[in-house]
This record gives structure tokens, C-alpha cells and sequence, in this order.
């Protein structure tokens, strides 16, 4: 295997990415408008203002490899989105709380397809030794993992059930 080719393969894989976390920009602030509850919305605020760190991380990934900036559609992420979006409307009239638990659902699985992402990338970064943008991504896949932490505990706060 030679380095160009890792090269070229991560190169693509970060063009995903970046259009990974664009996409995802775009859908919380639905989500958000889509919920009436304090907690989950304090959660998706608190995803918003991380989605725009990892895109600046992915924007100074770009910068360090000394590539233009772009994105390539990532299919992986639309079909998530296009579940969420669907999600968001068929469950609209469900009972509050189970639609609340949907949105989080849904956040979850845009979540975790991102550590998935984010640990390919930073794998490949070690094995060509760029340890600034290890660094980076290695940066946001903590951030990326903590947000699931606090989302599972939206989650348990949510499904207590009543008597
Ligand atoms: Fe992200």
C-alpha cells in the first residue's frame, strides 16, 4: 500500500464527512422546532453549537492536508435524515413524551454514524502520521461520544414510567 493511495482515500472519506456534518446542521434546528420539551431542547442546542465545532475541525482538516474545500454527498447520512424527517411527521401525534423519545432516537443513530465515521478517519490519519488532524478528529469523536452519554440520559429522564 502506498501512502498516496491512504492519501486519497481519506481525502474522500473527509469530503463525506464534511457533508456528513452539513447535513446534520441542517436537520437540528427542525428537530428543535419540533419539540416542546426544555430538556431536549437544551440538548439539541448544546448538539448545535458541537456541530459547528467538528465542521470547523473538518474545514482545518482540509486546510493541514493542503486541499480545496468540498463536500461529497454521503448517502449514509441523507437516508438517516430522511428517516428523521419522516419520523418527525408520522409521529407527530403520538403521545408527547414518545415523540420526544423518537427525535432522540433518531439523534442517536445521526450520532453514532458519525463516531463510525470519525473513528475510519482518525484511523487512517494515524497510519499516514498526521497528528494534527488525529488530533482534530480524535477531538470531536470524544465530543461525538459524550453527546450519546447525555442523550441516553435525556432519554431515561423521559421514559420514567408513570404509574
Ligand atoms: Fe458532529
Amino acid at each position: 500500500m502506498k501512502e498516496k493511495d491512504l492519501k486519497n482515500l481519506f481525502e474522500t472519506d473527509l469530503r463525506y464527512l464534511y457533508n456528513t456534518e452539513i447535513q446534520i446542521s441542517k436537520i437540528l434546528p427542525k428537530i428543535l422546532k419540533n419539540t416542546d420539551s426544555d430538556k431536549v431542547g437544551q440538548f439539541v442546542e448544546e448538539n448545535i453549537k458541537e456541530n459547528k465545532k467538528h465542521v470547523d475541525r473538518v474545514k482545518k482538516s482540509f486546510d493541514i492536508l493542503g486541499t480545496k474545500l468540498g463536500g461529497k454527498k454521503s448517502l449514509g447520512i441523507t437516508g438517516l435524515i430522511d428517516e428523521c424527517t419522516e419520523i418527525m411527521e408520522k409521529m407527530k401525534k403520538s403521545d408527547e413524551v414518545v415523540y420526544d423519545v423518537s427525535l432522540l432516537a433518531s439523534l442517536q443513530r445521526i450520532n453514532h454514524y458519525q463516531i463510525g465515521a470519525y473513528e475510519t478517519l482518525s484511523n487512517y490519519s494515524k497510519i499516514f502520521n498526521s497528528t494534527k488532524i488525529n488530533e482534530l478528529l480524535n477531538k470531536t469523536l470524544v465530543e461525538e461520544k459524550d453527546l450519546i452519554r447525555k442523550l441516553k440520559k435525556v432519554i431515561n429522564g423521559l421514559t420514567k414510567i408513570k404509574p
